[in-house]
């Protein structure tokens, strides 16, 4: 794993998106002992009421601050937003994206048909961003509803897909400490097994299950690679 100012592991998470994921992302970051940053798209003092009570405890910054100090980014901004996010800013940081496409939110998005999955279409945009996707198949209140110990039985499994193995390791352990089973889903592309209309994104999945989900997707699409 990545050396990190701190130490091996991410310290201080940095969220671009106040909303309803950005701020579940952030409380279960802070239960599982992460500094949190938080940003929407404008003033922080903006948001300072929203945080104070919705993640008691993550600073409500700046966008540029989130993307200066954060070890990992996490992207909970509209889909039709992607546009906003600042390539420069996120070059060379390790960044997960949780967006998905849905029509009746985001309207026609055409880019899409040039990127099998859409963090594709996002990682085009932000083309210096150590890109993963994951955390876009559970419910914002599933984080905390659906958060377990490591070994307990009942423990939920969320995919991680990226191109980046440093990136693809920091990923999947800020999933297992926020308190769920991350699998590895092999390169970005492979993100198209848990977007909308898929089971593992419908579904309630441990390891296994994701892992046979993932496996027959990647079959009945023709990749051939299900995970590196
Ligand atoms: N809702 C769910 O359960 C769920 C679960 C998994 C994934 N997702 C996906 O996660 C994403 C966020 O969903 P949500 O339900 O949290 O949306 P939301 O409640 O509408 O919140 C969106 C947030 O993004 C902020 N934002 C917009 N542009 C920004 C920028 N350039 N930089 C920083 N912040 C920016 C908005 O701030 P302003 O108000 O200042 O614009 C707002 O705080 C979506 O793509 C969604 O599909 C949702």
């Amino acid at each position: 794993m990545e050396t990190l100012p701190g130490g091996t592991q991410p310290q201080t998470i940095g969220i671009l998106g106040a909303g309803k994921v950005g701020t579940g992302v952030a409380r279960q970051a802070l239960l599982a002992g992460y500094r949190v940053l938080i940003a929407a798209s404008g003033d922080p003092a903006n948001i300072g009421l929203i945080i104070q009570v919705m993640a008691p405890g993550a600073e409500a910054v700046t966008a540029e601050r989130v993307m200066a100090e954060a070890d990992l980014v996490v992207l909970s901004v509209p889909l039709h937003k992607f546009r906003t996010l600042d390539p420069a800013g996120l070059a060379g940081k390790h960044v997960v994206d949780t967006m998905n496409y849905w029509q009746d939110t985001n309207g026609e998005m055409p880019e899409l048909a040039d990127a099998p999955s859409s963090s594709e279409m996002v990682l085009a945009h932000i083309p210096g961003a150590r890109l993963a996707k994951s955390l876009n198949h559970i419910g914002y209140h599933e984080l905390e509803l659906d958060a377990r110990p490591a070994g307990a039985a009942d423990r939920r499994a969320l995919a991680v897909s990226t191109d980046d193995d440093a990136t693809g390791a920091l990923v999947r352990e800020f999933v297992e400490r926020l308190g769920f089973d991350a699998v590895d889903a092999g390169p970005l592309t492979n993100g198209t097994a848990f977007e909308p209309g898929t089971p593992i994104f419908t579904g309630w999945y441990d390891r296994a299950g994701v892992e046979s989900e993932l496996t027959a997707h990647l079959a009945a699409s023709g990749k051939l690679e299900p995970a590196h």
